[in-house]
């Protein structure tokens, strides 16, 4: 059969009738479709689809192991928040984009420690309690904290000025499923630019702009773990993240504290500030035997 077109869908679509994989054929069915409607709709010109081709292959070029300018490109397309969204729980804390500076391990600190390693900038203090969905508190909860600092960078960014592991901590919860540790209160900072990515957004008059955050990856046994992020109330940016990350229940409070006492129990002087964080996880369905065969 001549390859028109018209026919050009079915055909391809059909190419794939032998592939074993169910899902795998589902999903190259679907991208067949979509993609030859794209075309279609568009109708691009032979150097269209050549600058598209030379578009993606600089994305891949500028990929190396500490930098990842195909998931820039599926965050500020917004799929990444579609992809992170329809997999959260229904329940609890919502979820958001990991982003691409959770590339080291953070060092293990103990509850109250700090995770501001340069210590030039105001005290704030996050803390808060691990809660399962019914309320009940979670002990020994793992969270895994990283943020930038007050000039907006993570310390993968400035080797240089930053001290590995400044902005970052592993804290474990107390008997009560409370945490607290002292840090910098993150500044709003714009997502590497310096590559094709960057160009898109230049060409489409975006700013490259993320409202300040704390990134959090939350997890206890027997429950799903949450990545989400706890944004600055009233940051720049909380309209128009350039991820499309940012979720009203996520925006946090990161208020100025002269409460002598609670300053005393923290560790720091007044005035600080004090955002509180509470993380719920959804408890884990455990399949009974038959359910699971069923599958
Ligand atoms: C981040 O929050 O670290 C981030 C997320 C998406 C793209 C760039 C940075
Ligand atoms: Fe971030």
């Amino acid at each position: 059969m001549d390859f028109t077109v018209e026919t050009a869908t079915d055909a391809v679509v059909d190419s794939f009738r032998e592939t074993e994989d169910q899902r795998l054929r589902e999903i190259l069915e679907s991208l067949t479709r979509h993609l030859h409607a794209f075309v279609t709709d568009i109708k691009p010109t032979l150097e269209e689809w050549e600058a598209a081709i030379g578009f993606l292959t600089a994305v891949g070029r500028k990929c190396d192991d500490s930098r990842q300018e195909f998931v820039l490109l599926s965050d500020i397309l917004g799929v990444s928040m579609i992809v992170e969204t329809m997999n959260g729980a229904e329940e609890g804390t919502e979820s958001t984009v990991l982003g691409p500076f959770h590339m080291t391990a953070s060092p293990r600190r103990e509850l109250g420690d700090s995770i501001d390693l340069v210590g030039t900038g105001r005290p704030c203090v996050v803390s808060g309690q691990v809660l399962s969905a019914d309320g009940t508190p979670l002990p020994g909860a793992e969270l895994d904290v990283w943020q930038c600092d007050e000039q907006g960078f993570y310390d993968v960014q400035q080797p240089d000025a930053q001290p590995p592991g400044n902005g970052r901590g592993l804290f474990r919860t107390d008997d009560e499923g409370r945490f607290w540790f002292r840090s910098v209160v993150p500044s709003h900072y714009p997502i590497p630019t310096d590559g094709p990515v960057g160009r898109l957004l230049e060409a489409t008059g975006r700013h490259p702009y993320r409202p300040a955050h704390v990134h959090f990856i939350v997890s206890a046994a027997g429950h799903r773990p949450v990545t989400t992020h706890a944004f600055v109330a009233g940051s720049p940016y909380i309209g128009s993240d350039a991820v499309f990350a940012v979720k009203r229940s996520l925006i946090t409070d990161f208020t100025e504290s002269y409460d002598e006492q609670a300053a005393a129990h923290f560790g720091v002087a007044t005035p600080f500030t004090h955002a509180r964080f509470d993380v719920v996880l959804t408890p884990e369905v455990v399949l009974a035997p038959e359910a699971e065969a069923s599958q």
